[in-house]
């Protein structure tokens, strides 16, 4: 399955001669959907097979097939600092044998020799050349040397006999290279996470009430993430109209007030091991809420009477901390100015790890646009992060615990 987004990458598709050549035309074709630039070395054996011209039509970009045809650079040279993938596909046994020796006489092996990007080879042959002691010790040796394999796999191969030297197929190599350019993130497997999201609604009467302007796409997104990296969430959310994505590993509590915010979240503290304050909370709620709609007509009508909420984070990270020493706390600060200040100070007071900060305003800080957020912690100077979209940012935020979880626990 090929992401509909990825980043720039570059990556040479370098083709050998087989029959499967025509299969690299599909496989340029979704790396190029993968949002990667493609450009194209060809021996000329692949040529007997396809034009370079096919190549070029794809990418746009002029194929490196002819070692002696200078265009006023060193192609190979050029070509190996280029790119951050070579992906050999098809590799003959005749191509993997040179560049197990470190022979470059054609524009793939020279370029295999000359860069210090990734390899990833995708074998294609006869059955007999694969299992033949030699290309099984040329395989040994590419290995042994950090070059990454995907297949052959068993099927019908050229000769029309069934055996084992059938070149994987393109989404296979596709998803090889996916996974050189984006290694699976740090994982949070075996983790299990109570994250808090969304504004909360403190009733005045039954039609008007205290809220904010959060809309949880923070913390929504930093559920999806952690879920994607092996946790259990369980998103206690307040009202909003956004819906976290239905997954087995993401538990959704609904709350509208603080009080059950809080309810809800010291229901499941004790199976768990991390702690995301992430919700709008209402510092204040309304000390007696009416049965009936308010009249402007009542005597007291211009006074609403205030009670202090129970601070959840800091609540709950009491509690957290007295149920197990490796606990780890994340809270959130969104202010108009003096972030890093008011982050620190949010740090201390409240016994997080890590404060995640961001500026709000009337157009800053909510719903689901582009962000910027400022990491503060003991350990690390503080860091900004973005601007990117909330779920690239949930995605950078996760790395950070990661790494200092890994450094510090
Ligand atoms: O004190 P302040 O509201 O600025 O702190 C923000 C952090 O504290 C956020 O992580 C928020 O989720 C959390 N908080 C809470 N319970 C409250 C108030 C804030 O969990 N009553």
């Amino acid at each position: 399955m090929v992401p509909e987004c990825c980043d720039g990458s570059r990556v040479l598709l370098g083709v050998s001669g087989s029959i499967a050549v025509y299969k690299a035309i599909e496989v340029t074709r979704k790396l190029q959907q993968a949002q990667i630039r493609v450009q194209v070395a060809m021996t000329s054996s692949a040529q007997q097979f396809v034009t370079s011209l096919t190549f070029q039509a794809i990418t746009g970009h002029p194929v490196f097939d002819d070692l002696w045809v200078s265009k006023g650079r060193i192609e190979h040279v050029e070509q190996s600092h280029d790119m951050d993938l070579l992906i050999v596909a098809p590799a003959s046994a005749n191509i993997l044998a040179k560049m197990a020796t470190g022979l470059a006489d054609d524009p793939v092996t020279t370029t295999a020799l000359s860069t210090r990007a990734h390899i990833l080879v995708a074998p294609a042959m006869e059955d007999g050349m694969w299992r033949h002691p030699a290309t099984q010790h040329n395989m040994q040796i590419l290995r042994d040397r950090g070059v990454w394999v995907v297949g052959p796999t068993e099927g019908v191969l050229a000769s029309g006999r069934v055996g084992l030297g059938r070149m994987a197929s393109p989404d296979e190599i596709v998803d090889a290279a996916l996974h050189i350019l984006h290694p699976p993130p740090l994982s949070l497997k075996g983790d299990r996470i109570v994250v808090t999201a969304g504004p909360t609604q403190e009733m005045i009467d039954p039609v008007r009430m205290l809220s904010n302007r959060s809309t949880g796409a923070m913390g929504i997104a930093l559920s999806e993430e952690a879920v994607r990296r092996g946790a259990q969430v369980c998103l206690v959310l307040g009202p909003t109209h956004l819906k976290p994505r239905d997954n087995n590993h993401l538990r959704v509590v609904r709350v509208e007030s603080a009080s059950e915010m809080l309810a809800a979240v010291q229901a499941e503290l004790a199976e768990c091991t991390m702690f995301v304050g992430a919700a709008a909370v209402s510092d204040f709620r309304i000390a007696n809420p009416r049965t009936s709609k308010w009249k402007r007509s009542d005597s007291e009508a211009t006074h609403l009477e205030l009670v202090e909420n129970t601070d959840i984070l800091k609540t709950a990270t009491a509690r957290l901390r007295a149920l197990r020493e490796d606990a780890w706390v994340m809270g959130f600060a969104a202010e108009t100015e003096d972030l890093e200040q008011h982050a620190r100070a949010k740090l201390e007071r409240k016994g997080c790890d890590v404060v995640i900060g961001n500026i709000v305003g009337p157009n800053r800080g909510f719903g689901e646009g582009r962000t910027e957020v400022l990491v503060v912690s003991r350990q690390q100077p503080a860091e900004v992060l973005g601007p990117a979209t909330k779920s690239e940012i949930g995605s950078l935020i996760w790395d950070k615990v990661a790494q200092m979880r890994g450094k510090f626990h």
